[in-house]
């Protein structure tokens, strides 16, 4: 299935987790060197690009009219990097993006959908580049999209760009508590690092406890070692996390953390009729606005439909 005859691509990419999350000090650059193990979850959005006259972005799904279609949309400027990156002649399509990732949730939605933008874009023009040639124009466009390319589990370091893959057994049974109000990267860092004022930071490093929970497949072992050191800095943004958090361990909960910078709040389940006994209290409870809830780890982001080699 190639050539011109496809005037479309569509790609399917996953939402992430972070199992842990460090964070060292701030650097030169205002980034911050992490450690982190992501995890590729079954929410997922879909992106359809196709060739157009205009550069133009179409938002459609739950969360459509809390994400920009204007050049702060993450996948359009993904597809203008590598646009430029590649010289493609007449690259001008529409991306059209079906949401099903919170937005601002800290699930890296946006990320997702410049990365099944970027893979789009390469199959839909016709350039077929190496996965790791993707990966690094995915690096320039955020520090989450080449994990969303990726997918599976992996550790992050640098800013969260660099990933080396990680054994894992199993399928863990994730539900998220997603809030209807974002909150912002930059100012959870930021927060991040009011809170430390000048406390030496050691440089972060993945725990060993983390890697043995993942392997053995365990969701109690790994319920008792998720870390996140920006869940402090989110609680103290928005103090009623505190709150969805300690109801979802009162509900049963094996175990339960803040979402990358948030503000969802994920939690570990033991099975299906776990998660979905958590789902029904947490909705009963009026804790959070919305309940969702995902199995993972999951594929990163895959072409569905329209030319593709995979
Ligand atoms: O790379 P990305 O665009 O996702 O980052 C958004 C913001 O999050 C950055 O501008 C920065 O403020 C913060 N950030 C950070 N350190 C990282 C990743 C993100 O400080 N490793």
């Amino acid at each position: 299935m190639t050539g011109p005859a496809h005037r479309s691509v569509t790609v399917r990419v996953p939402a992430k987790v972070n199992c842990e999350l460090r964070v060292g000090p701030r650097r030169r650059d205002g980034f911050h060197d992490l450690s982190t193990v992501f995890m590729a979850v079954g929410l997922h959005d879909e992106v359809t690009v196709s060739r157009a006259a205009h550069w133009r972005v179409e938002v459609t799904g739950l969360y459509a009219h809390l994400v920009p279609t204007d050049e702060a949309n993450l996948a359009l400027r993904a597809a203008k990097l590598l646009a430029r990156h590649t010289r493609a002649a007449r690259p001008a399509s529409l991306i059209r993006i079906d949401k099903d990732i919170p937005v601002a949730g800290g699930m890296a939605g946006g990320s997702a959908d410049a990365a099944a933008t970027l893979l789009a874009c390469d199959h839909l023009w016709g350039l077929r580049l190496d996965r790791s040639v993707l990966a690094e124009i995915a690096a320039q466009v955020g520090s989450d999209v080449p994990f969303a390319l990726a997918g599976g589990i992996a550790v992050g370091s640098g800013r969260g760009d660099r990933l080396a893959p990680v054994l894992a057994r199993g399928s863990f049974h994730w539900v998220f508590a997603v809030s209807d109000v974002g909150l912002s990267t930059p100012e959870v860092y930021a927060e991040c690092d009011r809170l430390r004022g000048s406390d030496r930071i050691p440089t972060p490093e993945p725990g060993t406890a983390m890697m043995a929970a993942l392997r053995s497949g365990d969701a109690e072992a790994l319920a008792e070692v998720l870390h996140n050191d920006l869940q402090e800095p989110a609680f103290s943004l928005r103090p009623e996390l505190r709150t969805v958090l300690d109801a979802g361990l009162e509900f049963g909960a094996l175990g339960g953390i803040v979402s990358g910078s948030g503000p969802t709040v994920a939690f570990l389940t033991r099975s299906t009729e776990h998660a979905l006994d958590l789902c029904v209290a947490l909705t009963a409870s009026g804790v959070a606005s919305e309940v969702k809830r995902a199995k993972g780890p999951v594929h990163g982001a895959q072409v569905v439909a329209g030319p593709s080699r995979d």
